[in-house]
Formats: structure tokens, sequence, C-alpha cells
């Protein structure tokens, strides 16, 4: 299938590692030209090494989402490398690191970091790219501009293992909606993808501060954690893995999806079902 994103300006936040790693992959191997974000100071060698395995232009700017100054720099730098974004991708993300089963567990202040990260960074990167993907969805509106932000099934049940982060995420879907009204006007669409059990850093960290909250008897390793609690919560019981997102990132960037704007994509093994 033609997804017509050759030669289109892709940029991705939370790339160095994980599920955005997987999204630049994506795009990288569409021909996009990529321009990757991440606090990771080695972000320029994952640039390096996608642009080695695709042959394309990648570019790659070292900050921090949380911090609304890096990331104007981030989009002036890559606009000015690149080109106007056409496509946004915001990955980026963080638990608290502790377990908020009950959620007094955590302090107040264990909630900040978390939402400065998911939901502020979010906010950042779309008051940042905004013009950029104004300019691109009116440049060309049969195909448009999007701006795509990894969501949480934890955003949609009221998760009780970490509440900061179920809010953030609850708060990012919401932001989401208000944006995908705001920019259709421009020929710019906003959705949300939402993984449940995918195996990576941010996924094992939740496991980490699971298992410091048991007595040690009842204790489990990561596998036998993560194997249980698929095959409770998610129908199809069996781990979602990155390049699955990668795919449903490039298909919502694509003229194939020119009619889906302001909704959250599901692939968690049907562990959320809506009407
Ligand atoms: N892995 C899962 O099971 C799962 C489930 C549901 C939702 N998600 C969501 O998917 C997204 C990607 O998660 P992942 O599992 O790939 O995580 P990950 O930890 O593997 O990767 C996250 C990336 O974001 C970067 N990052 C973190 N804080 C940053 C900051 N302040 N500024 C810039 N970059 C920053 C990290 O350096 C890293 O490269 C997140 O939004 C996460 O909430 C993941």
């Amino acid at each position: 299938m033609d997804l017509s994103l050759s030669g289109k300006n892709a940029v991705i936040l939370g790339a160095a590692r994980g599920i955005g790693h997987a999204i630049a992959d994506a795009f990288a191997a569409e021909g996009a030209r990529v321009g990757l974000v991440d606090r990771d100071p080695h972000i320029d060698t994952v640039a390096d090494e996608l642009a080695r395995r695709h042959g394309g232009a990648v570019f790659a700017e070292a900050a921090d989402v949380s911090i609304e100054a890096e990331m104007n720099d981030a989009a002036r730098d890559l606009r000015n490398a690149m080109g106007p974004a056409a496509h946004v991708v915001f990955c980026a993300g963080i638990g608290s690191g502790k377990f908020g089963f009950p959620f007094t567990r955590l302090e107040p202040a264990d909630w900040r970091r978390v939402l400065d990260v998911n939901l502020m960074g979010f906010v950042h990167t779309a008051h940042a790219f905004a013009p950029q993907l104004i300019e691109s969805g009116e440049a060309a509106p049969t195909h448009g501009a999007t701006l795509q932000v990894l969501v949480s099934v934890a955003g949609q049940i009221g998760s009780q293992t970490d509440p900061p982060y179920s809010a953030a995420k609850a708060a990012q879907i919401n932001f989401l909606q208000c944006l995908a009204k705001d920019l259709a006007p421009h020929g710019v669409r906003v959705n949300g993808i939402a993984p449940g059990m995918v195996r990576t850093a941010l996924n094992e960290s939740v496991w980490v501060a699971g298992q410091g909250s048991l007595p040690e008897s009842e204790r489990e390793d990561y596998a036998t954690w993560a194997e249980r609690k698929i095959r409770t919560v998610s129908p199809l019981g069996r781990w979602q893995e990155p390049p699955e997102f990668g795919a449903a990132s490039v298909f919502l960037a694509s003229p194939h999806a020119r009619n889906v704007t302001g909704q959250v994509l599901n692939i968690d093994g049907g562990q959320v079902m809506h009407a």
C-alpha cells in the first residue's frame, strides 16, 4: 500500500528507544525525512544508525520535552534543517517510578515530574509545532498534516497502578480532542495511539515499582509478572510489539486515514473496548 509519505517531514519526540524509535524507523522506511528529539544525549547516534539503515536524511536534537524553551528551539532547529514538519509524533513518556495503589502511597510531589513530561511535554510540542503543521496542512490539503500522541489504556480506565501517569494520559486524550477540533480547518488531523503492554524500559519500570511494594514471597520476575498480567487483562493474551506502533503511526499519517481525527487507536489486544 502506498502511504504517500516519501519526502514528507516527520518529527518523532522520545525517539531514542522503545515505541518512539520504532515509529521513527517506520517513517524512515517509508522514505520520510525524519527528525528525532529526545533528552538522551545519544540521539545523534540513533539518527546516524537510522540514516545508515534506510539511506534517507535523519536529523537529531537533544531536548527535554518538559522545558518549553528547549522545545521551541528544537522546532526552530528542525525546521531550519528539514523544512516545516508535516507529521509530529509525541512518544516521550515516564511513569512516577512508584506503585500507586492506593493513591496515598504517593505524595502530591510525586505527580509533578510525571505531569511535566507527559502532559506539559505534549502541550509544549503542540505549541512549538502547530505553526509548521498548519503550514504543511494548508499547503497540501489533500494529503494533510498530522499530530499524534502515544497515550495509554491507563488513561481510559482509571488504572490504579500509577495515578499521576493515568491522569496525565487521560489529559493527553482530552487535549488531543481539543486540538483535533482547533486544527481541522487547517488540514491537520490529531490522533492518539494507546498501547497496553509493550516490552520496553518504561513497561519494566512499572514491574520494578510494583515488586518493591510486595513481601519477598510474592515477588515475581519480569517475564512471569508480565505474562500473568497480559493473560488477565487482554483477550488476545499477548505482548504488543514496537513495530506495530510504527505501522499504525504511518497509517494515521497517510491519506488513507484522511477522515480519522480526534480518535484513540487502542493497540492493546482488546484490553479496552469502547462501543
Ligand atoms: N511500553 C508500554 O507498555 C506502554 C503502555 C502504554 C503506553 N505507553 C506509552 O508509549 C510511549 C512510549 O513509551 P515506551 O514504552 O517506548 O518508553 P521508553 O521508556 O522505552 O521510551 C521513552 C523515550 O522517551 C524519552 N523521554 C523520556 N522523558 C523525556 C523528556 N523529558 N524529554 C525528552 N525525551 C524524553 C526517553 O529518553 C525514551 O527514549 C509513552 O508515552 C508511554 O506512556 C507505553
